[in-house]
């Protein structure tokens, strides 16, 4: 275990093994449909790399990145970094994130996409912060690994300032690795 990780939550095997579970999910709602999986850079990338081989039929593969405007948090507003490369009207859209904490990043995702005219929307999240969410936002995934404590998480693509996103297991950090 690495020196600054306090805890491991959900270990590479738990990881392993719902992913198997929730690409059957997707392969019941989705295995006919062709569907085009977003993932959300950078947070969602290795729960991505793990969901699309989990997912056993035709996909096609989109990423955007987003970051939250500073000082605005609470109007919701995110910035587009980087878009989608294909025309998504008609076609039946899953987002793969990596946590839904607020919500509003992917409420702002979500309305963004819509706006596109795809088919179907849908959000799968590998982790859900239930208490996390801002007040006034409704939204929840459609598909989520693992619902989890209020608590700052790393690993298997979730970073603290860059760092641990390559953790195989998700893990809380020490509170002294926090002090810069
Ligand atoms: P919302 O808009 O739902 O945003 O608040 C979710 C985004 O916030 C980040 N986030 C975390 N990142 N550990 C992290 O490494 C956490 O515990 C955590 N909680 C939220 C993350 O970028 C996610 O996409
Ligand atoms: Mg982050």
């Amino acid at each position: 275990m690495h020196k600054n990780i306090q805890e491991i939550l959900l270990s590479e095997e738990q990881i392993r093994n719902r992913i198997r579970e929730l690409g059957v999910e997707l392969l019941r709602d989705y295995g006919d449909k062709n569907p085009v999986f977003i993932c959300i850079l950078k947070g969602a990338v290795v729960f991505y790399a793990d969901m699309i081989r989990a997912f056993d039929a035709h996909c096609e593969m989109e990423f955007m990145q987003i970051s939250s405007y500073q000082g605005t948090q609470s109007t919701g507003s995110v910035m587009i970094l980087q878009d989608v490369k294909q025309d998504l009207a008609g076609r039946h859209v899953v987002i793969l994130e990596d946590i839904l904490d607020t919500g509003r990043s992917l409420q702002a995702v979500c309305k963004y996409l819509e706006a596109k005219g795809v088919a179907s929307l849908k959000i799968c999240a590998f982790l859900d912060k239930p208490e996390g969410r801002a007040p006034g936002i409704t939204l929840e995934a459609d598909y989520v690994g693992f619902p989890i404590p209020n608590a700052f998480v790393v690993g298997y693509g979730l970073d603290y300032d860059e760092a641990y996103r390559n953790l195989p297991y998700l893990g809380i950090l020490k509170p002294e690795a926090y002090a810069k």
